[in-house]
């Protein structure tokens, strides 16, 4: 089975809505995907699948409330994750400036640190381009999987 677990950041649902739309996809094609509102660093401890982070930005360029524990646990313990395979979806707003998807380039640095591998570009979906995030996440996230189980 080809196993994915998705580590959600979302504040007002868009996040968790295209992350929800991207396992009604994936899991039609025969992958097995897990949506993880309010992980907690045993969720990827416990196994070597595969992660995807979807998650907006809020703040100035900080991770969403129901991601932090997350990523405040994974920075202090660093688990170490050699190869394993990442991706990052990540919502923001153009119009906030320097801060502009700040909170995927956090996630990264987190997960580079536990030496896991990044697959594809990060992809950044600016709500002052569109209104369905999931539109531009299936194409990419299709892509993404493709160069995952090779
Ligand atoms: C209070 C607040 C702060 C935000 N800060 C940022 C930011 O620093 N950088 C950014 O790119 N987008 C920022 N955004 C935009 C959100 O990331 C964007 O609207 C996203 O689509 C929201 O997704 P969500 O519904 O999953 O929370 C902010 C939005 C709000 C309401």
């Amino acid at each position: 089975m080809k196993d994915i677990r998705i580590l959600v950041g979302s504040v007002y649902g868009g996040a968790l809505m295209t992350a929800r739309a991207i396992k009604q996809t994936l899991d039609t094609e025969g992958y097995s995907v897990q949506v993880l509102e309010n992980p907690v660093l045993s969720d990827i401890t416990s196994d070597t699948s595969p992660l995807l982070v979807c998650t907006s930005t809020t703040g100035q360029g900080e991770v969403p409330g129901n991601l932090l524990p997350f990523y405040v646990a994974l920075r202090e313990q660093l688990p170490q994750q050699p190869g394993r395979p990442f991706g990052i979806i990540v919502l923001g707003d153009s119009s906030y400036g320097d801060t502009f998807c700040g909170a995927g380039e956090l996630m990264e640095e987190a997960l580079y640190e536990t030496a896991a591998r990044k697959v594809g570009e990060t992809l950044c979906i600016d709500a002052l381009e569109t209104q369905e995030p999931e539109s531009e996440a299936l194409p990419w996230v299709r892509e993404w999987v493709a160069a995952v189980f090779v």
